[in-house]
């Protein structure tokens, strides 16, 4: 039986990233973007600790506040998938280039991540927990929420 996590899911032993199918995976979601209004599109795919790969490009929105980031995408498609752990993600730009996710969804990485999962940056694969230090997470709930059962 598969190690589990504190979360309860699946503990894989590390293989290597093939880290060019997976920005290929990114580049492929980039043409599906919907972004008429900043002509900027992105997108963005995730290997996920079972193996899977889920994918996600950015859809905007004539009310532009309500716009969706590829990584929102991307992790409705992990949850709508079966669940599991991003364990390494590529996001790139309309050109297939590295980019940095904004800080919203570094959140959203974090939450469906691991600390020591893998991200493809312009400058070069960092960890999660690099690109959003002292990460506000679960574990903050558990530990600092007031006691609601009385
Ligand atoms: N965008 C993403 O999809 N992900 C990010 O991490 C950064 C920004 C999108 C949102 C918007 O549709 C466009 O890029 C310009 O900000």
């Amino acid at each position: 039986m598969a190690a589990r996590d504190r979360y309860g899911q699946a503990v894989t032993t590390s293989t290597p990233v093939d880290w060019a199918a997976l920005t290929q995976a990114a580049v492929d979601a980039m043409h599906h973007a919907y972004a008429p209004y900043s002509r900027f599109k992105v997108g963005v795919a995730g290997l996920v600790d079972d193996g899977r790969t889920v994918s996600g490009c950015n859809v905007e929105n004539a009310s532009y506040g309500v716009g969706l980031c590829a990584e929102c995408g991307m992790v409705s498609a992990l949850h709508a998938s079966g669940g599991g752990r991003l364990t390494a993600v590529a996001c790139v730009d309309q050109h297939g280039a590295p980019l940095m996710p904004c800080g919203r969804c570094r959140q959203l990485l974090w939450e469906n991540g691991r600390p020591e999962s893998l991200i493809a940056t312009p400058e070069g694969v960092v960890t999660f927990a690099e690109i959003l230090p002292q990460a506000f997470g679960p574990d903050d709930l558990v530990e600092r929420a007031e006691d609601r059962r009385g």
